[in-house]
């Protein structure tokens, strides 16, 4: 757990809030003041950057912005022009989705661990409390420079600038942690890194799914094709459900995301 004391309900948190909902205030569990402050603090957003964060989030906007390879990376980087654009540091609903992610790994400790699409590296320092050693990427150069910055001087964090849909990491990992990143791609970007994404857990290692299911489940069709941008959590989650050389650990179907955590077969011996 990150912190206790913390009430809420899964319910508690409402879609538009996302965006715009609650900072977190001075009577949050130490552990997420401590992150909100090393962010940015608490409080911070005004009513113009709330609105345009509403306008940039909206799932009509969100799919036409990104309907070509190359627009969904000028998009994020637009979108990183505003520093913490989903308000990482200081929303209630994404600390109460970190503390759900970090109480799906708990009971394990992992090497080397993966974060792919880090962004400013906000989630990756609470990822190095179970884990030895990170390396966070991301294809954003603003995010990316952020979370070099963040983690100068501090061992055990590589951050690095990367396109997954174009390249892979290297080597194989004891943790592979993704989170918010599939909705924008196509059918079959999320097709060809997922299958190479399954390659880069290291045998008896994890990979583990966090994705929003308010707006996003919305699409595809239900055969399983759909337009650019329809990808859904349902989606994305069952793919790797059914890979057959991972293994459902545990599936939290949450009212506002669901959490998968899957495990790699060893390899058989001899
Ligand atoms: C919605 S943010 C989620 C950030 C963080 N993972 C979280 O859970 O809050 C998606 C992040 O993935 C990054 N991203 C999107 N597509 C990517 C790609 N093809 N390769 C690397 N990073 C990507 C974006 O730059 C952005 O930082």
């Amino acid at each position: 757990m990150l912190g206790t004391g913390h009430q809420l309900g899964d319910d508690d948190v409402m879609d538009d809030e996302r965006v715009a909902g609650p900072d977190l205030q001075a009577g949050e569990p130490a552990a997420l003041r401590h992150l909100a402050a090393a962010a940015g603090g608490i409080g911070r957003p005004g009513v113009a950057a709330a609105l345009r964060r509403w306008v940039a989030d909206d799932t009509w906007v969100k799919r036409l912005l990104t309907a070509r390879r190359w627009m969904s990376r000028a998009y994020f980087e637009a979108r990183y022009f505003i520093p913490d654009p989903w308000r990482l540091a200081t929303s209630l609903y994404e600390h109460r989705r970190f503390q759900a992610s970090m109480d799906m790994l708990a009971g394990r400790r992992y090497g080397r661990a993966l974060e792919v699409g880090c962004g400013e590296g906000i989630f990756t320092a609470l990822l190095l409390d179970r884990c030895d050693h990170v390396v966070a990427l991301d294809f954003s150069r603003l995010a990316v420079r952020r979370a070099r910055r963040r983690f100068a001087g501090t061992p055990g964090v590589e951050v690095r600038s990367l396109d997954v849909r174009v390249a892979d990491p290297g080597g194989a990992f004891d943790l592979v942690f993704c989170a918010e990143l599939f909705y924008y791609m196509s059918r079959r970007e999320f097709e060809d890194v997922a299958a190479r994404m399954v390659r880069w857990v290291a045998p008896g290692g994890d990979l583990c799914l966090v994705h929003g299911t308010s707006v996003h489940d919305a699409g595809p069709r239900a055969d399983g094709t759909g337009a650019i941008g329809e990808m859904s959590a349902r989606v994305i989650h069952d793919r790797f459900c059914r890979v057959p050389g991972l293994s459902v650990i545990h599936d939290r179907r949450l009212p506002r995301y669901r959490l998968t955590l899957l495990r790699r077969l060893e390899a058989p011996r001899g």
